[in-house]
């Protein structure tokens, strides 16, 4: 399933702008549906913060997903996109009091606790509201997700989740807490996890400690086991759709859930990255004394993440079909930083000034992470069935 681009209709659209593919999204919601059917006890939450545009929400929330959220803005926004509050999650290791209080009065689904001293604030601010909370503990398992640094959560040294050594005890004061009801256990190891081995660790991981637990008295009603499948980003359209039967068939082999345990996942990426392109036009070719630099008028305020994790996007001149001559191009943004920079001798076909040039599998963390940067105005989005 190949995006097409309607280059005609660009021509009337002023660039940078997202460009997403509506029937690319249906077909891998379909897809995650399709792979989830035969088990009833697994439910998964998109990540909102991967993309939270409205009409992507929309269609999420049609689809049947909860919401993952991070922050109280997010929840607000997930329910005002058409998730029930009863489907959604919250995490995050710095709630707000005033978050926490939103959630609580919201009546979300769950919290994802990820300290102690987390846990007593919201113990105090239930009790303050007549109100029970629900919560997950995450846990941070120290397992590496051999991904990039900047995206790893589940490690000793990350901010993130409790440790296991200190999980017992948190249990013992969480059924002391009246208005606190607890829920089970929650992990999340990074993102653009393409080794699926990683998982399989993760459930290894939990089947030992949840003997462990049950040993020692304490039942877990839900498992989450977060987010973090990757994606090809060398390749979006031999690989338009992530592999979601070999990422779910881990868990169904290797995780020994109880009869009725749910188990819930949190998946981001996966789900909108490859749906959605950021469109650029060249404004000039410039000649260094070294190299070529192609300037687009897209920048790090459209797409952040070659200039923040090194990230190498699929580019692609949708001008030059045809063209047969490649050049090498550095190919920059227009912000006043070195960093502005999306690919380093990349080829491309001999491209010249207003040619419409796509950055592919940007559906994901690229216009939820745009900025203003610049005085730049904010990046506008078009969508494959809604002609503008
Ligand atoms: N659950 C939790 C608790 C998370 O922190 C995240 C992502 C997810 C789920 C969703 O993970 P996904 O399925 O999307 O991998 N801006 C970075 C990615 C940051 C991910 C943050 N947490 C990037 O552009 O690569």
């Amino acid at each position: 399933m190949k995006t097409v681009f309607p280059i005609e209709r660009f021509q009337h659209i002023r660039t940078p702008f997202y460009y997403y593919d509506e029937e690319l999204l249906s077909a891998t919601l379909d897809e995650i549906r399709k792979q989830v059917s035969d088990a009833p006890d697994y439910h998964v939450h998109y990540a909102i913060k991967a993309n939270a545009n409205p009409v992507i929400l929309r269609q999420i929330a049609a689809a049947g997903l909860g919401a993952d959220c991070v922050s109280g803005g997010e929840v607000g926004h997930a329910v005002a996109c058409g998730f029930d509050p009863s489907d959604i999650v919250f995490a995050g290791v710095g709630k707000s009091d005033d978050e926490i209080s939103l959630a609580l009065r919201i009546g979300i689904s769950r919290f994802n606790v990820e300290s102690i001293e987390e846990l007593e604030i919201i113990q105090q601010i239930a009790a303050g509201m007549h109100r029970t909370a629900h919560v997950a503990f995450r846990l941070n398992p120290n397992i590496d997700a051999h991904t990039h640094e900047k995206i790893t959560t589940g490690k000793a040294e990350n901010k993130f989740g409790i440790p296991a050594t200190q999980v017992a005890q948190l249990l013992q004061a969480a059924q002391n807490m009246q208005h606190i009801q607890f829920e089970g256990l929650h992990f999340h190891l990074g993102s653009q996890i393409t080794d699926l081995n990683v998982f399989k660790r993760l459930c290894q991981y939990i089947n030992t400690l949840q003997d462990r637990l049950e040993q020692e008295g304490f039942v877990l009603p839900t498992l989450n086991v977060g987010g973090g499948l990757g994606i090809s980003y060398e390749a979006p359209d031999e690989q338009p759709i992530p592999d979601f039967k070999g990422y779910f068939d881990v868990f169904k082999t290797c995780l020994h859930l109880r009869p009725h345990q749910e188990l819930h996942f949190e998946l981001g990426r996966s789900v909108v990255a490859q749906c959605g392109s950021l469109i650029s036009r060249v404004l000039y070719v410039k000649k260094g004394d070294t190299r070529d630099f192609l300037i687009l008028d897209a920048g790090f305020t459209e797409l952040i993440r070659p200039a923040m994790y090194g990230a190498l996007h699929k580019i692609e001149n949708l001008s030059s079909s045809g063209v047969q001559s490649c050049e090498e191009y550095d190919i920059v943004g227009p912000i006043c930083e070195s960093s502005d920079v999306f690919a380093t001798h990349y080829r491309l076909p001999l491209s010249h000034r207003g040619d419409f040039v796509a950055l592919r599998s940007a559906g994901a963390y690229g216009e939820a992470m745009a900025s203003t940067y610049n005085c730049r105005p904010l990046v506008r989005s078009y969508y494959s069935t809604v002609e503008e």
